[in-house]
């Protein structure tokens, strides 16, 4: 049985009195959870990941970057590597969102290489796929996927595979209140899943945990948790608040599969 993993991306909002605030909520409303089924992980931005560090450190919540660099080092000005990110109390890395993709650059070369140094430092890289909706409307949507997955993983062994974590995120259900169908997730989680056990065997691919991640709400949590496929969320705008949130993860943690 996979274990459901729920991930706030905090996006470029809250400052560190804020991410202290907001932490300190989740770490108060999550205290009964059961962490042994249900990993959650907190993505601010980098200004306050120290400080949420030492709100949840003797918490069982854990804590990600939103991006990284894959260089070790150097004169990179405004880039950060993942062996800060662990320094600053990381455990997982998002690699690839959309938004990096779309506004920064971000290609499937570049996921590849963020995602190897990720691993070699230990941190849980959380890839992030999708299509946007001219794609989608021209039934693209698998190509773009397996692109995506593809050339994410070039080079990425059995062994490596199982340390990631992949996130189905639709562009067109990002922020825009229009979540995927239950049946559309399932659908393309399906996909990856069976392209994955191509790639790396039937073990490896029903050990891989695949978020959905777009417009999720604790409105709409349970009819997607409860598809066979989807194993958590990646979550934007509901993770800012501590209610949305924490009800996010606690409707997950009550899903039976
Ligand atoms: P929203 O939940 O705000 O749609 O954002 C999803 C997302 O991009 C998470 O990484």
């Amino acid at each position: 049985m996979r274990k459901t993993i729920i991930a706030g991306n905090w996006k470029m909002y809250k400052n560190i009195s804020e991410a202290i605030e907001l932490s300190n909520g989740l770490k108060r409303e999550l205290f009964k959870l059961d962490f042994e089924s249900t990993e959650v992980v907190l993505c601010p931005p980098f200004t306050a990941l120290a400080e949420v560090a030492e709100v949840l450190s003797e918490s069982d919540i854990g804590l990600g970057g939103q991006d990284m660099y894959w260089a070790e080092e150097g004169a990179f000005t405004g880039e950060i590597s993942a062996n800060m990110l662990k320094d600053a109390g990381c455990q997982y890395v998002i690699i690839g969102h959309s938004e990096r993709r779309q506004f920064f650059a971000e290609s499937n070369e570049t996921v590849n290489k963020k995602i190897k140094a990720a691993i070699k430092c230990e941190l849980t890289p959380i890839v992030c796929v999708g299509e946007n909706l001219q794609e989608r409307e021209q039934n693209k949507t698998f190509n773009v996927i397996e692109d995506h997955i593809k050339q994410a993983l070039v080079d990425i062994d059995a062994q490596q595979m199982q340390k990631i974590v992949v996130a189905y995120e639709p562009v067109w259900a990002i922020g825009t209140g229009k979540t995927a169908t239950p049946e559309q997730a399932q659908e393309v989680h399906k996909y990856i899943r069976d392209l994955l056990k191509k790639m790396y065997g039937e073990d490896v691919a029903q050990g891989v945990r695949i978020q959905y991640g777009g417009s999720v709400k604790p409105e709409n949590i349970l009819e997607l948790m409860a598809k066979p496929d989807v194993d958590g969320a990646l979550v934007g705008g509901a993770s800012l608040k501590i209610d949305a949130f924490a009800a996010i993860v606690i409707k997950s943690s009550e899903v039976r599969k």
